[in-house]
């Protein structure tokens, strides 16, 4: 399978896969957005299909609900499931304390909302996404329509007394009209290049009117699947279990333990 694939996908499907391999019957379970988290639901598909998988998702954007659903997994909202066991996400940026930035896909508030309702978040991400600070990726900001350049305003005033090294502002377009996320809002993203001190920054942003939440996941993320373009896939722990588990994959897509780690 990963022959027909580029390197970048086989990296993403091989992290997706073996985090759908955490998955069991009985859970309810968080379903990311974006094109790795796509791959883990087209896994789940095949799993409810070929073995019977009981889940019920929580999906975090409307492209995720119609996917599962798709792929006939059973699609319950948040307040229904009131609590979930693992969120399994992508993220466009991780560092060594499994920081995250996200909201690429401008899912993030409804990203965050779901992986901090759940007893553990996973992400699967590509190798380049392991960075040593994170801000190279602009920083999201979901902010209400309602005074939004007067909101932009008091954004780029509170980035000048932050720790940060870029402090450009732009927003985010869909064709000739702003990108609109899926709770009506406009995404503003922040180009810092470098974030110092990401807690002072979160609470700083999330204070000012008008701002609906940023894309820093700081203290979310429990667990880094990061996956290789040759199909290795590396476990990234919180307890510094970096490597801990190498896998690969055959060429009828099966991930197995790598012999030579
Ligand atoms: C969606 O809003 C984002 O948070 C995504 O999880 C993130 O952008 C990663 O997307 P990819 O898997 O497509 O890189």
């Amino acid at each position: 399978m990963s022959g027909e694939m580029s390197p970048i996908d086989t990296a993403k499907f091989v992290a997706a896969k073996r985090a759908a391999m955490m998955v069991e019957s009985g859970m309810r379970v968080g379903l990311g957005t974006g094109s790795t988290a796509a791959w883990l639901v087209k896994c789940l598909g095949e799993m409810v299909a070929d073995q019977g998988l009981k889940i019920r998702a929580v999906p975090t954007s409307s492209r995720t609900a119609e996917q599962a659903r798709s792929v006939g997994i059973e699609v319950i909202t948040l307040d229904e499931a009131k609590w979930l066991d693992m969120t399994i996400d992508g993220a466009d940026e991780f560092d060594g304390d499994l920081n995250l930035i996200k909201g690429g896909g401008g899912a993030h508030l409804q990203e965050k909302i779901v992986a901090t309702a759940s007893e553990r978040m996973i992400v699967i991400a590509d190798a380049s996404k392991s960075v040593q600070a994170l801000g190279a990726y602009p920083l999201p900001l979901e902010v209400i329509p309602f005074g939004r350049d007067v909101t932009r305003g008091l954004i780029e005033e509170a980035l000048t007394g932050m720790d940060v090294m870029g402090r450009d502002v732009s927003l985010r377009m869909a064709g000739d009209a702003p990108f609109v996320t899926d709770e009506g809002n406009h995404i503003l993203d922040l180009h810092l290049k470098r974030i110092g001190d990401a807690r002072q920054l979160s609470l700083a942003l999330n204070q000012i009117p008008g701002v609906v939440e940023n894309g820093l996941f700081l203290d979310i993320c429990d667990t880094v699947i990061v996956g290789y373009g040759d199909g290795r896939v590396e476990m990234r722990g919180l307890d510094g279990a970096d490597g801990a588990e190498r896998m690969a994959l055959d060429d009828a897509g099966n991930l197995f333990l790598d012999p030579e780690s």
